[in-house]
């Protein structure tokens, strides 16, 4: 049912990943709607069990979307997963006004505690932590997602509360 996929696939993904031709399929029959962005999340959460950036990206280029819009809908709605490797996932706005709110102080907080840079995940496996240019949310900025869920108005005090269990997990 797919005959046609293997001649459409003009923009292929240069890792060769098949689940990326799955995608195009889906954005091709949706003819590239920007107002279908909701259902191809859906059909690439399926494919790849979460979303990363670099699936983000990908639809963001194939829809012609900024990828902080992509990224904005892909956090807001709980039913989406941008879970990397660490069991919990931590994502700090970085975008303009959560900056100016102070969510570079909240970054360097929960680096220093975890002992990890932004983009990494902890030796242990129990956290990720990202950036993010801004996910949407900036009326409560500083926001911050803790393992999916939107937090606003985070101070490095409250950032550090909601971690510290799961640091703690393993010890
Ligand atoms: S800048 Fe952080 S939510 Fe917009």
């Amino acid at each position: 049912m797919v005959a046609n996929a293997e001649k459409s696939t003009q923009k292929q993904h240069p890792s060769g990943d098949k689940r990326f031709k799955a995608l195009d399929i889906t954005m091709k029959r949706n003819q590239y709607r920007q107002d279908a962005l909701i259902e191809i999340l859906h059909k690439a959460q399926e494919a790849f069990g979460y979303l990363e950036e670099d699936v983000l990206l990908y639809i963001a280029r194939g829809l012609k979307l900024p990828l902080s819009r992509v990224y904005g809908v892909a956090t807001f709605y709980h039913l989406f997963s941008l879970k990397p490797s660490g069991a919990h996932s931590c994502v700090v706005c970085l975008g303009t006004a959560c900056y100016v709110k102070g969510s570079g102080e909240v970054l360097a907080a929960l680096e220093k505690k975890a002992c990890i840079h932004q983009g990494e995940t902890t030796p242990d496996g129990q956290m990720s932590l990202m950036t993010a240019r801004c996910i949407g949310a900036c009326g409560i900025a500083p926001a911050v997602v803790f393992d999916g869920e939107v937090a606003g108005k985070v101070s490095a005090e409250q950032a550090l509360e909601r971690i510290e269990k799961w640091l703690m997990a393993n010890g």
